[in-house]
C-alpha cells in the first residue's frame, strides 16, 4: 500500500510556497454564490422530473435525505481540504490516506462524477434548447437529432455541441471566474423563484395526496436521484485556499448553500405538484417548463425558464468538464494515467491534448445514451467517492493526528461514521442495472491499475531508485477567467 504523504502532496502542489499566488479575498457570501452556481443545474431544471416518478409528492423527503448526506460529507471535505490543500480533491486525499490503489480507484470513479456527470449536464441542456427553440422560432430539433437511441432518437447533436463548445473554450484557457459564477447563480436563484411564483399560481394541495404513493422504496430511489442535483457542493472546500477566515467561512458556506438549495429544491418541488399532477409530471424532458405552459397556458413564461435553463446549464458543463481535466492532470502527474494528459500547450497554459480527450470521450455518452441511465451511473460513482473521503478523514485522523487543520469535522467520529451510512443508504435507492455498470467499471479500473498505473507510478519509481518521492513540479495553468 504506496501512501503519498500530505506533505509530499503539499509540497507538490506548492500551496506551502511563500507568493503561492492565490489572495484570500472570497468572503462568505461570494462563497455561498459559488457554491449555489456549481450545484444547480440539470438536477433540478430536468432530473425533477424522474425524482418525481420515483417518489411522487414524497420528493420532498427525498431532497432533505440527500441534502442530509452532502452535509456530512461536506464537513469531510472541508477538513480533508484545510490538511491537504492540493487540487486533485478525493483523489489526492485517498492517496494521503488510503494508498495508491484506492486513489487510482477514487480517481477512476471520478470519471463517473465529473466525465460522465457532463455528459449528463449536457443531455439536460439539450432538453431546454429545443424548447427555447420551440418557443422562440417554433422549430423542434427532430428527436431522431436530439435524443438517444430506444428513446426515439438516433443521436443527441445538442448534447454533443455543447460539450465540444465547452471544450473550445477550456482550451483557449477561458472558465468561470468567481464574478461570473456568482452571476450565474443569482440567474438560476431568479429564474427557479419566476418557477415558483408562476407554477403556485396554479396551486391545488389535493394534488399532493397520497403524499408517498411509492412508499419508503420510492422515497430512497428518490434521494438517490435527487443527490445529483447536490452534486458539485465539494467545490466550495476545495477553494478553502482563497477564503477569508477558512475555519469559520468554509463550514458556515456549505450548511448555508446545502439549505438555500435544499429549500429552493423543495420550493420548487412544491410549485410543481401543487401546479401538475405527479403522475403527469413523472419522466418529462424539461419539465419546468412544461409545468409553466400548463399553468399559464402561454408559452411566454416557459420561454423565460427555458433561456435561464440554457444559460445555467451551459456553466455547469463547462465546470464539470473543467474539473474533469484537472483531476485527469493530477493523476497523469503521479504517472497512474498516460502522460498525454499532463501535456500543457505552452501557447495556450492549458492541458490542451486532455480536454479534447475528455470532451470527445465522454460526448459518446451524451450522443447515445439515456439521460436516466447516465444519471444513475454519475450518482453511484459520486457516492462512492464520498463514502471514500468519510473513511479518508478516520483513516488520517488515525495516522496523522499531527497534521495541522485549520478545520475540523465536528462530532467526530459520529459525522463521517453518519457520512458512510447515507452514502452507503442512497446507493441501496439505485437500480441493479447500475451496480452491475458500476461493478464492471470498477473492475476495468482495477485492471488498469494493475497493468498500467502500478508499474509507472512516479511514487513507485522514485521509491525504488532509492531518491525522494518526486513528480515533475507541477507547470502552472492559469485560466482567462470569464
Ligand atoms: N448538481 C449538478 C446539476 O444538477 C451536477 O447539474
Amino acid at each position: 500500500m504506496r501512501i503519498k504523504s500530505p506533505d509530499l502532496l503539499v509540497a507538490e502542489s506548492g500551496a506551502d510556497l511563500e507568493g503561492h499566488g492565490l489572495s484570500r479575498s472570497i468572503g462568505p457570501f461570494q462563497l455561498v454564490c459559488f457554491g449555489i452556481g456549481a450545484i444547480v443545474g440539470t438536477g433540478i431544471f430536468v432530473g425533477l422530473s424522474d425524482t418525481v416518478a420515483e417518489a411522487g409528492p414524497a420528493v420532498l423527503v427525498s431532497f432533505v435525505l440527500a441534502a442530509v448526506t452532502c452535509v456530512f460529507t461536506a464537513f469531510s471535505f472541508a477538513e480533508l481540504g484545510s490538511a491537504i490543500p492540493v487540487s486533485g480533491s478525493s483523489y489526492s486525499y485517498a492517496y494521503a490516506a488510503l494508498g495508491e490503489r484506492t486513489a487510482f480507484l477514487v480517481g477512476w470513479c471520478l470519471l463517473l462524477e465529473y466525465g460522465v456527470s457532463v455528459s449528463a449536464v449536457a443531455i439536460g441542456w439539450g432538453q431546454y434548447l429545443n424548447e427555447l427553440l420551440e418557443h422562440t422560432v417554433g422549430l423542434r430539433i427532430p428527436d431522431a437529432l436530439a435524443e438517444a437511441p430506444g428513446h426515439g432518437g438516433v443521436v443527441n447533436v445538442p448534447a454533443v455541441v455543447v460539450m465540444l463548445l465547452a471544450a473550445v473554450l477550456l482550451v483557449r484557457g477561458v472558465r468561470e471566474s468567481a464574478r461570473a459564477t456568482a452571476v450565474m447563480a443569482v440567474i438560476k436563484i431568479g429564474v427557479l423563484l419566476l418557477f415558483c411564483a408562476i407554477a403556485f399560481t396554479a396551486f391545488r394541495a389535493g394534488q399532493l395526496t397520497p403524499f408517498a404513493p411509492e412508499g419508503i422504496g420510492g422515497i430512497g430511489a428518490g434521494a438517490s436521484l435527487a443527490f445529483f442535483s447536490f452534486i458539485g457542493f465539494d467545490a466550495i472546500s476545495t477553494a478553502g485556499e482563497e477564503v477569508k477566515n477558512p475555519r469559520r467561512n468554509v463550514p458556515l458556506a456549505i450548511l448555508v448553500t446545502l439549505g438555500v438549495v435544499t429549500l429552493l429544491y423543495c420550493l420548487v418541488s412544491l410549485a410543481a405538484l401543487g401546479a401538475m399532477p405527479w403522475e403527469r409530471i413523472g419522466g418529462k424532458p424539461a419539465a419546468l417548463s412544461l409545468i409553466v405552459n400548463h399553468a399559464t397556458g402561454s408559452s411566454l413564461g416557459s420561454t423565460v425558464i427555458a433561456v435561464g435553463a440554457v444559460v445555467a446549464i451551459a456553466s455547469v458543463v463547462l465546470a464539470v468538464m473543467y474539473g474533469q481535466t484537472r483531476i485527469l492532470l493530477s493523476m497523469s502527474r503521479d504517472g497512474l494515467m498516460p502522460r498525454v494528459f499532463e501535456r500543457v500547450s505552452p501557447r495556450t497554459s492549458t492541458p490542451v491534448a486532455n480536454t479534447w480527450i475528455v470532451a470527445v470521450v465522454f460526448a459518446v455518452p451524451a450522443a447515445v445514451v439515456p439521460l436516466d441511465v447516465v444519471l444513475d451511473l454519475t450518482v453511484i460513482g459520486t457516492l462512492a467517492t464520498m463514502a471514500a473521503v468519510n473513511v479518508c478523514v478516520i483513516a488520517l485522523r488515525r495516522a496523522r493526528p499531527d497534521l495541522a487543520r485549520r478545520f475540523r469535522v465536528p462530532l467526530y467520529p459520529a459525522a463521517p461514521l453518519l457520512g458512510i451510512a447515507f452514502c452507503l443508504y442512497l446507493m441501496c435507492g439505485l437500480p441493479l442495472l447500475t451496480w452491475v455498470q458500476f461493478a464492471v467499471f470498477v473492475g476495468i479500473g482495477s485492471l488498469v491499475y494493475s497493468g498500467y498505473g502500478r508499474k509507472r507510478s512516479r511514487l513507485a519509481l522514485s521509491r525504488a531508485r532509492g531518491g525522494p518521492p518526486a513528480g515533475p513540479p507541477p507547470a502552472p495553468t492559469p485560466a482567462t477567467r470569464v
